[in-house]
């Protein structure tokens, strides 16, 4: 920690360019992920994006998740047999889908229609 113009400034490096942030600020991996600068139309959800590797998700070099290759086995294979298991599924009509989370964006409720 080093103090500039009096205040209390935590410098850390981010891909080899030093950035100063003032004690207490939390950077935002939600945010870093829906980068204009850094993905096309970053609000659409495409799990085929040519830059995915460049997600903060499972966070980066020292602080990469180590449970990483885990969490996006169980992920994959959970949506995989939701959609076998219910292929007519369908996002519920009139309900709200509402975004919440700084640290991981996450919705409170997904209501679904099954349609078997
Ligand atoms: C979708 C699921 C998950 C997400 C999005 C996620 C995300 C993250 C992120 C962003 C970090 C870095 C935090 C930091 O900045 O220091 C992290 C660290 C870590 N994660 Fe995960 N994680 C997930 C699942 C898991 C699972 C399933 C495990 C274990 C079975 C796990 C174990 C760890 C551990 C041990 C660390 C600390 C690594 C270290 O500091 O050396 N995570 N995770």
């Amino acid at each position: 920690m080093t103090k500039l113009g009096g205040r209390e400034i935590l410098s850390i490096y981010l891909r080899a360019r030093r950035l100063l942030f003032e004690n207490g600020t939390a950077a935002c991996i939600t945010s870093a992920n829906h980068d204009p600068k850094q993905f096309r139309d970053p609000d659409r959800f495409d799990p085929h994006r040519e830059n995915l590797a460049s997600i903060l998700t499972f966070g980066r070099n020292a602080h990469m998740c180590l449970g990483r290759n885990l969490a996006t086995r169980e992920i994959d294979v959970a949506l995989r047999v939701l959609c076998e298991r219910f292929p007519n599924m369908e996002l519920a009509p009139h309900r709200e889908v509402v975004f919440a989370g700084t640290q991981f964006r996450t919705c409170e409720e997904l209501w679904v229609r099954l349609n078997r």
